[in-house]
């Protein structure tokens, strides 16, 4: 397994397709560029995302800031509970992160106290990996990269895009023109100061984010629908394995509708980008295990060599965020759901009286205001509580008036839930690299067996020998391929044998020979990757043809 890796990094290096960053002073740990080949195959996969995920669906898509201000983050409750366990080696100072130190000695390695944590190390005799030295205590370790916003304003790196979301959700709404559900995309970078990360790109301090939030209403009756019968493979928080259709889980009320909709959607994503869904999984969260704004969470898990990975989560984080940004924002982030029929009610409501509010809390007294507004106040009138921007004031009883009134009322105010699917992009991307991964039984030949939509180049185009017109003329294929939208390249050097191993390295799904025939009758062949079978055809349909190919429109037995 750790061979498959080698072989992988040594490719991903020589390549282009991605290396550590920072290598001429030695790299850095958790950072990666992407190369010229990477970076297309990550593009490419995004493209499929938008497509499968947003386009399909008529979600918005919206590009937020990656860096926020700390009142943010202190409102979706980061600053307070973003945090992993470690330890630290008393002998090297090497840290880790204990859930990966405990994970093959209990069950759910994230759901421990930091008691239990050393309890499991202590009775394992759990010693440091690097050096065999023994572990210190277990430290609480803050997981936000933080920075200067301006002279001396704190701001924070997002560590999920997901809030550039929610603070936006007002805004959002009123586009959509107030109706719910309504689904956002954000495709961004995730910035996590990650403790020691050691697994190449699965691990990474600044990391590739494709999130959806989809707001509903909780009243709103489920559109069963919406599921198509389709086999789960799920893993339960009792640590029970099955195989369930998607109908069936949602009757017997093992999982939240909308979860499984973006399951059903996400095994045939995985389906269209070549990972193999024989080692897909969705695997539910442990109580315990929960991350602070989540209800009830789902993980897309991967069987890679490095064991079963999660490479996206599914969480249903309920009204807790716009709960949270309304509170300390002072904005309102509700909807408003309408009544089959208006309701007549009687209510005490709340007039502020401005002349007192105002000299009292001068630049907030408009927000607290809004807020007393929404007030009914029942028996006396007495002091009021009102938080904005995450401070309490207090209003006194003189600051307002009371009304009783009759009024009808066409509907009510009310948090949105949220369902959120959160892909990591670069994890799904290894995914697809380490299962498409193979060597060629005669020739020892490695080669990627990726899709040829996600394929960084389409076609090589090659000459037979670089003489004789040969090279121009593949030169010019070359061209109309590149015109053509289809990334193309010219390769003439060494054996032809030879330029399809280098084409098949980095999983180039097509390469087209000139040969003398085409000198003399304008065909070329066309070599597929997987079954290095070859056809003859004319140049004038290779554009359509490979078009066809690529987008999965056409097999290559068909031509
Ligand atoms: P882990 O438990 O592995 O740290 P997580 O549960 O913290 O992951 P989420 O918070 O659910 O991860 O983030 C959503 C997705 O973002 C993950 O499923 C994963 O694919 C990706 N991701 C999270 N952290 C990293 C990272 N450090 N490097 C690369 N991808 C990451
Ligand atoms: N937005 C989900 C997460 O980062 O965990």
């Amino acid at each position: 397994m750790k061979e498959l890796r080698a072989k992988l990094n040594d490719i991903a290096k020589r390549r282009g397709i991605f290396w550590n960053s920072y290598d001429i002073y030695g790299g850095v740990g958790g950072f990666y560029d992407y190369g010229p080949v990477g970076s297309l195959m990550k593009k490419n996969l995004l493209d499929i995302w938008l497509e499968e995920f947003v386009y399909k669906d008529g979600l918005f898509l919206i590009d937020a800031p990656a860096i926020g201000p700390e009142i943010v983050y202190r409102a979706s409750g980061h600053l307070e509970k973003f945090t992993d366990y470690m330890v630290r080696c008393k002998s090297c100072g090497h840290a880790f992160r204990t859930d990966e130190l405990i994970k093959d000695y209990v069950e759910f390695p994230d759901a421990l106290s930091p008691e239990e944590i050393e309890k499991v190390i202590r009775e394992h005799g759990i010693v440091c990996p690097d050096c065999g030295g023994a572990l210190g205590e277990v430290e609480e370790f803050h997981l936000m990269f933080s920075t200067r916003i301006g002279l001396d304003k704190i701001g924070f790196l997002r560590p999920e895009t997901a809030q550039g979301i929610f603070v936006n959700f007002p805004t959002l709404y009123r586009i959509n023109r107030e109706k719910l559900p309504m689904g956002v995309a954000q495709i961004g970078r995730g910035y996590r100061n990650e403790i020691s990360p050691r697994q190449g790109v699965i691990r990474q301090r600044e990391f590739q984010m494709a999130e959806i939030e989809l707001f509903v209403d909780p009243e709103d009756k489920f559109n069963e629908d919406m599921i198509e019968d389709y086999s789960l493979p799920l893993l339960t928080m009792n640590g029970e394995n099955i195989k369930i259709s998607a109908k069936e889980a949602y009757k017997s009320g093992l999982v939240n509708g909308y979860i499984l909709y973006y399951m059903v959607k996400i095994m045939k994503f995985m389906e269209r980008i070549g990972v193999d869904t024989s080692k897909v999984r969705f695997r539910q969260h442990h109580r315990e295990e929960l991350a602070h704004y989540s209800k009830d969470t789902w993980d897309c898990e991967v069987l890679i060599s490095r064991g079963w990975v999660e490479v996206l989560g599914i969480s249903y984080r309920g009204a807790y965020d716009l709960e949270h940004h309304m509170r300390y924002s002072g904005v309102d982030m509700r909807a408003f759901r309408k009544f089959k029929e208006p309701k007549k009610v009687r209510r005490s409501r709340v007039i502020p009286r401005m002349e007192i509010l105002g000299p009292m809390f001068k630049g907030n007294a408009m927000k607290i205001a809004q807020q007393m507004e929404e007030i009914e106040i029942e028996g006396e009138k007495k002091e009021l509580k009102i938080e904005v921007n995450g401070k309490t004031y207090e209003v006194p009883p003189e600051a307002y008036d009371v009304v009783d009134e009759e009024v009808t009322l066409s509907g009510e105010r009310f948090i949105p839930h949220v369902v959120e699917p959160s892909f990591g992009i670069d994890r799904i991307l290894y995914s697809i690299l380490e299962h498409s991964f193979y060597e060629r039984e005669d020739s020892g030949y490695k080669v990627l067996r990726i899709k040829p939509e996600i394929a960084a180049i389409k076609a090589g185009v090659f000459p037979l020998m670089a003489k004789e017109g040969m090279d121009s003329k593949a030169r010019e294929i070359m061209k109309i391929l590149r015109e053509r939208g289809i990334n193309a390249y010219y390769d003439e050097s060494g054996s032809i044998g030879r330029r399809y191993a280098r084409a098949d390295e980095i999983g180039v799904p097509f390469c087209i020979t000139v040969d003398y025939q085409t000198l003399k009758d304008s065909t070329v062949t066309i070599r597929e990757r997987d079954s290095t079978e070859q056809k003859r055809i004319s140049i004038t349909d290779l554009p359509d043809t490979l078009d066809s190919l690529i987008k999965g429109k056409l097999e290559f037995s068909e031509i």
